[in-house]
């Protein structure tokens, strides 16, 4: 689906008066605002409630112009850029002085990235410059992947929001530091660890669950309102009964194996097979077990492997330690 020309020059015009914009990419809803421009980019973390000391991504119209954006490209990072943009990869740099410190969190490096949607490649370059931009959710929740979750869940905290269908890819991006010797995976997302080192030659390392990298890499994240408890596949349907009979409204990630297993349990969702599919699916099943009533929800991590590495650390981020039981865990 393409927004109209219309919805792209008013898009670009908020933008352009310092305004706030949603608008889809590849991988979720992005809250876009100029990134030259401090102000707007202070709105965004007021708007989310998210601490300014967390970094956000500079979204490009093309690769070609990195160079305006950042310093000292190494590279490796050209080599990436040129394999996998457009696309959902997330390359973190040095930081180029058209870049606020606003926007970093005050870090000298930045991450860009150069999204692969018609409607957000129509927007970066009806605007002309590059917009910063979180996930459209506030801190701590699950990432929008349709203009009706953004609209859900921040309504008038938004100057527009474009339409642009469902997101394709449903997880963000995958987010590599160039900026040491060699580059590290920082967070796993739609471009595959296995895709990365086909083009790079050699193996990289797998971020650690648990392993704060950064500001905004923290435990509890993308998580819903219902807490999540992870099971080992065979688990999960005598564990979601047990919890529904104990008088929990129980959502269940019935694993794709499992398919035909009968489950007593309020809301009941399949799991595709397909890593692709889950991976597009993730934050809507999540979403719509919250909108069920769900308070409790049992699931499984799938292998780490291709896509999978991407859904387990989702899920393991939405099952984190969240602040309302351990009082002082930090969400994003
Ligand atoms: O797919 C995506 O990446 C989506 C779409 C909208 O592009 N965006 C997204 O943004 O997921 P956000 O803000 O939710 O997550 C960006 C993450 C931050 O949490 C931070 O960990 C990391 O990017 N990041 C940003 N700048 C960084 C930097 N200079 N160094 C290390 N990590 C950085
Ligand atoms: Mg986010």
């Amino acid at each position: 689906m393409t927004a109209r020309t219309t919805d792209i020059e008013k898009a670009a015009g908020v933008l352009r008066a310092g305004g706030l914009v949603a608008f889809p990419t590849e991988t979720v809803y992005g809250l876009g605002a100029n990134a030259e421009d401090p102000a707007a980019v202070a709105r965004i973390f007021q708007v989310k409630g998210r601490p300014p000391s967390h970094p956000l991504i500079v979204h490009l119209g093309g690769a070609e112009h990195l160079d305006d954006w950042v310093e000292d490209v190494p590279a490796t990072a050209r080599l990436l850029a040129e394999h996998f943009w457009p696309g959902p990869l997330t390359l973190v740099l040095r930081r180029g002085r058209r870049v606020p410190l606003e926007a970093t969190g005050g870090l000298e490096t930045v991450a860009v990235r150069v999204p692969d949607h018609p409607v957000a490649l129509a927007l970066l370059s009806a605007f002309g410059g590059g917009v910063t931009a979180p996930s459209a959710n506030r801190f701590g929740s699950v990432s929008p992947t349709t203009a009706n979750h953004v609209r859900a869940e921040l309504g008038n905290a938004v100057d527009f929001v474009l339409d642009g269908g469902p997101c394709e890819v449903g997880v963000e991006s995958t987010i590599v530091d160039t900026t040491g010797g060699t580059p590290s995976i920082l967070r796993p997302g739609g471009v595959t660890r296995e895709d990365l080192e086909a083009v790079l030659g050699y193996p990289l390392a797998v971020p650690t669950a648990s392993g704060v990298r950064v500001p905004g890499q923290h435990p509890s994240h993308y998580a819903p309102r219902a807490r999540v408890v992870l099971v080992e596949p065979e688990k999960v349907v005598a564990e979601a009964e047990l919890a529904q009979e104990l008088g929990h409204q129980v959502g269940v990630f019935l694993p794709a194996s499992f398919a035909d297993a009968p489950v007593k349990a309020h809301a009941v969702v399949a799991v595709p097979g397909s890593m692709a599919a889950y991976a597009r699916g993730l934050y809507g099943f999540l979403r719509e077990l919250d909108r069920q009533g769900c308070d409790l929800i049992i699931a499984s991590l799938p292998a780490k492997e291709g896509l999978g590495l991407a859904i387990a650390n989702r899920l393991r981020r939405a099952a984190g330690p969240r602040p309302s039981s351990t009082g002082n865990a930090p969400r994003q």
